[in-house]
């Protein structure tokens, strides 16, 4: 078939009055977003003569996507996270804004409100029967080497079968979920268990995307942070653990070579007993280097619909209001 209509003046009046080019209200960037989205995809339509079949199949598992709560689970699967760290880090460049750890995706599975403590923090419950222990720590800097103290160190990752408290019902509240608060030396330790590798559940529509385009849907072992310090760029980042078989083929694109980390096993006794643990460990040293900024904006995490954190905004807006 070699049926194209795009650029007909029919279709191309269509697409401004879709776009509510011709209304006076609603939103003037959201209809020039809108008026491209549509101009893309109806060209599209032509150029691959999609045919209805395909066109409703695709509504179908738009539908099934958002049933299941999964477009958070499939962008970063389709590359979305990783561009717009790359364009943060464009920006950043631009700016002059430049050293420190580098950046990497959150990832959907934040909670907010895990548990705070000062310098050291066990994460896990003791109840993953497959769980190793792990040893994490590391010092956050400035630039320049300066130990920055008081910084908050959030962490939170999955469990021995790849799962994350909140969203797998099986595991406690904040299950490896906690806040560190910096030492006097920078410095954040904790104590929980490593995390095994995290897979797109089998079947579910994020599946189905993959699959079609002859994808898996893994990730490596991994550790997610979010810091922050007064005077500093808050930072969203992760690691992963080195060794595993999706270190370098990390579904979600989320690897960097500098966010790489062994996990090395310990057996020596006297550093066993120096942790008060009962058993050999894995160590893992991850140090942090913060860049400066003065502006407040670059020192939190951007917004984003995140689990917990609406409800604290909206009670600490119930709060302002009742204050008014
Ligand atoms: C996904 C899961 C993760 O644990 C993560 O860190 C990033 C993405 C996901 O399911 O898309
Ligand atoms: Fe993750």
């Amino acid at each position: 078939m070699t049926v194209k209509i795009f650029d007909t003046p029919d279709v191309q009046d269509f697409l401004k009055t879709i776009a509510g080019f011709d209304q006076a209200g609603g939103n003037e960037r959201a209809k020039q977003i809108m008026h491209r989205l549509l101009s893309d995809l109806f060209k599209l339509i032509d150029d691959f003569d999609v045919t209805p079949e395909e066109y409703w199949s695709a509504v179908s598992l738009l539908n099934a996507l958002g049933g299941q709560t999964q477009f958070g689970l499939l962008s970063p699967g389709l590359g979305f996270d990783h561009f717009l760290d790359m364009r943060q880090d464009a920006i950043d460049a631009e700016a002059k804004r430049t050293g420190g750890t580098p950046r990497t995706i959150e990832g959907p599975l934040y909670v907010a409100g895990a548990p705070e403590a000062e310098g050291f923090a066990r994460m896990d419950d003791g109840q993953d029967p497959d769980g190793e222990t792990m040893w994490l720590t590391g010092q956050v800097r400035d630039v320049d080497g300066t130990p920055v103290a008081g910084a908050k160190v959030e962490i939170w990752h999955a469990n021995s079968r790849g799962g994350y408290s909140f969203f797998d019902p099986t595991q406690s509240e904040y299950n490896l979920r906690r806040t560190i608060v910096t030492d006097a030396d920078g410095r954040y330790t904790a104590r929980s268990i490593i995390p095994s590798g995290y897979g797109v559940p089998e079947g579910a529509p994020t599946d189905v995307v993959l699959k079609s385009l002859g994808r898996h849907g893994e990730r490596p072992a991994h550790i997610h942070y979010f810091i922050s310090a007064p005077g500093h760029q808050h930072l969203t980042t992760q690691i992963n653990l080195a060794g595993d078989p999706y270190t370098w083929d990390d579904f979600a694109f989320a690897t960097r070579e500098e966010l790489v980390v062994p996990a090395n096993r310990i057996e020596d006794q006297g550093e066993i007993a120096r942790r008060e643990l009962d058993g050999p460990f894995a160590e893992v040293v991850f140090d942090i280097e913060l860049a400066r900024t003065d502006k407040p904006e670059l020192q939190t995490r951007h917004a984003r619909p995140r689990a917990k954190e609406d409800e604290q905004d909206a009670s600490s807006q119930l709060a302002a209001t009742a204050r008014v």
